[in-house]
């Protein structure tokens, strides 16, 4: 039916409307501007256009639809697409955040509420899951991501997809289109540095970081996004064996395929060619939709006329467009996302918010407790720092619909959830950055944090915070980063908390109150000197809309921490990159060991990480039992199971992430000292017990061979359960 409908509208269009189909502006002028006169309307009403990005409210979108289906020649709806990548008005944690919590039902829900919120707004499609796997926390992009681990990105990504889409029929006008991206390997630019190469092997492109990317193809993901970066000398946007080799016949994705921002005319400074020329690559690449450039309305008729491309060309691409809309039930109902009666009643509900403050307590990580946390809600409270009173830097980056005015500040969650039996005093007690820095850098970076209003030497800022120590019982340190500091084109070299916190932090320390530092990060930060002289550290992200009271949650102990890292947290910079799923070299270091001559090895720091990948502390403890195997041989279309008992210890309910590993000990490549291969987040009221118990199939041992093909080889394995990717217990078996 669809494919019928679809030719026949085809057989109405001129060249040029095809063409329009494959144009994706921007908002710009229509986000700030009456969209009925822009010039983007023209466009739209010449058939220039197929689809419209950032555009915001749903009276501005249903203005511009209407243009489209009551005075284009065919008629044909547009789309809608925008960033809702940790929620809409409701925001919830940075999607680095989101995958702390390691608990993919709850990031499908998070998911839902976005698309429903959205939707209620006139949106029908989100640039969201971003699954690039990364092992550079310089890469300011970590924070939208799942971290470094493609088995629990992939985890993600499915989550996300099901979570925006569905059941994948559209069926209701809650259900948006998700897009996965940066396809491919955006997370791996050198040196953590935005846009930049990437060059590397077959074998590790497809066993460390396709999964996530396939995954969201195999979970039926409506759309696909290209990265910036080149791969292997050839830009994403171009590169015809990963999106149609790789994507279209290897993984059958059957979805249509966009640039990110201007990636098409990027191309012209990648080094590839003229416009004409990159776009007509990409058109033959497969990319089917140009986001913003506007390179194929200008190019492609003259590139067809020159036969430097085939109608066949276009026509395969506005195909996969109409799909789109048609799948989306645009056709049938062009106004179907757009109901002006629906943003009050759904967007930034009560029950939205209450999730939002669910979800972000159970995405903090706990570091260090030495008996300071749970704080009691009595006494006094000093809350410290540049980040503790701040509306605007708590949503985290790449917020774009939360309203900034709306978050409470910590100081107001800390109050909220203490009650009136406790007193909390403040100071700011620094600035985020030093004046020196400020001047290297950009003053965005300080945005919402009050600057510009503020006179006072760092003196009298440390001065002012030290008498606000000596009157409190416990002291409360929000530090790290601001919301800017990461995200897009937001690499950092220094990964500190910055100088002038530090010594604010230094000073607190002296007064040997006891003290929580909470961290707001946007990636892992080098916290070497905090894990040494803090006693307890809180790692808190950036917690979205209800990051204030969801923080408060966790520091008075009515919601246990459970969040475990998605990334590994180095000693220091020079460490990266740094994962735990690395090879074991010829000459590894022996264990118990932290320098050898002629080992793998530095010989100022040694190989471990500061935070292992999957570490994350709780107020209550979990004693792992012993790994029991059904059996210790796998055969060919076989099945055994691994089981361990878990048991809370302590006096607190508490969540624990139980987490599987495989190691291949012998392979016909070299493999990874362990991989994750699944996990489980359980629950347990004090004293309980529970059997965590995982499948293991031949298809979970499966790699891609020096010849790419995916096979498993017989062999003895390493099974490894733990609470992090370093605390495991070992058992072997053997697949025959
Ligand atoms: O979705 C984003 C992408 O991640 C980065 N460039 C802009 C796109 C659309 O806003």
């Amino acid at each position: 039916k669809m494919d019928k409908f679809i030719t026949e509208l085809m057989s109405k269009m001129t060249v040029e409307e095809k063409i329009g189909q494959l144009n994706f502006p921007g908002g710009g002028d229509v986000t700030t501007g009456q969209a009925k006169n822009s010039n983007i309307a023209d466009k739209v009403r010449k058939g220039n256009v197929g689809a419209i990005l950032n555009l915001k409210g749903v009276e501005k979108i249903k203005e511009i639809q209407k243009v489209a289906v009551e005075e284009s020649r065919l008629k044909i709806p547009l789309f809608f697409a925008l960033d809702v990548i940790h929620g809409y008005e409701t925001g919830f944690p940075i999607p680095l955040g989101l995958a702390a919590t390691w608990n993919p039902k709850m990031i499908e829900q998070s998911a839902r509420i976005a698309a429903k919120e959205v939707s209620a707004d006139g949106i029908s499609l989100t640039f969201s899951p971003m699954v690039d796997v990364s092992r550079d926390p310089r890469w300011g992009r970590v924070s939208e991501g799942n971290g470094e681990d493609p088995f629990l990105g992939g985890e993600i990504a499915k989550a996300l997809v099901k979570g925006y889409q569905g059941d994948n029929t559209y069926k209701t006008n809650s259900q948006i289109m998700a897009n996965v991206k940066h396809y491919a390997l955006y997370g791996a630019s050198e040196g953590g540095r935005d846009y930049n190469t990437v060059d590397m092997s077959r074998q590790r492109m497809f066993n460390e970081y396709m999964y996530p990317y396939k995954a969201a193809v195999d979970a039926g993901v409506g759309s696909v996004m290209t990265s910036f970066n080149d791969i292997d000398g050839l830009p994403a946007s171009a590169n015809k064996w990963l999106l149609d080799d790789v994507l279209r016949k290897q993984w059958g994705f059957t979805g249509f395929i966009m640039t990110d921002y201007t990636g098409m005319s990027e191309m012209v400074d990648h080094g590839i060619g003229d416009l004409q020329t990159v776009s007509a690559r990409a058109l033959k690449a497969g990319v089917d939709l140009d986001m913003v450039s506007e390179s194929y309305l200008a190019t492609l008729k003259k590139s067809l006329d020159e036969g430097k491309i085939t109608i066949a060309d276009i026509d395969k691409s506005c195909r996969y467009i109409l799909e789109a809309k048609y799948k989306m039930g645009l056709f049938k109902d062009p106004y179907k996302y757009i109901d002006v009666k629906r943003p009050a009643k759904e967007i930034y509900t009560k029950e939205n918010r209450e999730f939002a403050r669910k979800i972000a307590a159970e995405s903090f990580v706990l570091l260090k407790n030495e008996n300071v946390l749970p704080l009691k809600k009595q006494g006094t409270i000093g809350v410290v720092g540049p980040l503790a009173n701040t509306k605007s830097n708590m949503p985290g980056t790449w917020s774009v619909s939360v309203d900034l005015k709306k978050p409470s500040t910590l100081i107001e969650g800390i109050q909220s959830v203490a009650g009136k039996n406790t007193k909390v005093l403040y100071a700011k007690g620094s600035h985020l950055t030093s004046d020196q820095e400020l001047e290297k850098r950009a003053t965005m970076f300080e945005r919402g944090l009050g600057r510009e209003n503020e006179k006072r030497s760092d003196e009298e800022m440390i001065k002012e915070a030290l008498e606000v120590a000596s009157k409190s019982d416990v002291i409360v340190a929000a530090l790290g980063e601001s919301s800017e500091f990461s995200g897009e084109s937001s690499s950092r070299t220094d990964l500190n908390i910055p100088d002038v916190q530090q010594k604010l932090l230094a000073e607190l320390l002296k007064t040997g109150k006891p003290l929580v530092l909470v961290v707001f990060n946007g990636r892992p930060l080098t916290l070497n000197w905090e894990q040494k002289n803090v006693p307890a550290i809180l790692n808190v992200w950036f917690g979205g809309s209800e990051a204030g009271p969801a923080i408060a949650d966790v520091l008075f102990g009515d919601v246990n921490p459970s969040g475990k890292l998605p990334m590994t947290f180095p000693q220091n910079v020079g460490q990266i990159p740094i994962y735990y799923n690395h090879k074991n070299t010829g000459r590894p270091l022996a264990e118990g060991k932290w320098f050898e001559k002629f080992r793998s090895n530095y010989i100022d720091v040694s190989n471990d990480p500061l935070y292992p990948f999957g570490y994350g502390l709780s107020y209550t403890k979990f004693d792992y039992g012993s790994i029991k195997l059904s059996s210790n041989q796998l055969n060919q279309n076989g099945q055994i199971s691994a089981s361990v008992e878990v048991t809370n210890k302590g006096s607190l309910e508490g969540q624990e992430v139980v987490q599987l590993y495989i190691r291949d000990i012998v392979g016909s490549i070299t493999r990874p000292v362990k991989e994750l291969k699944g996990f489980e987040k359980i629950s347990l009221k004090p004293g309980e017990t529970k059997t965590v118990t995982f499948k293991i199939t031949p298809e979970l041992l499966k790699f891609y061979n020096y010849d790419l093909e995916y096979v498993v080889e017989p062999g003895d394995f390493d099974l490894m359960i733990g609470t992090n990717s370093k605390d495991v217990e070992k058992v072997k078996f053997t697949f025959k």
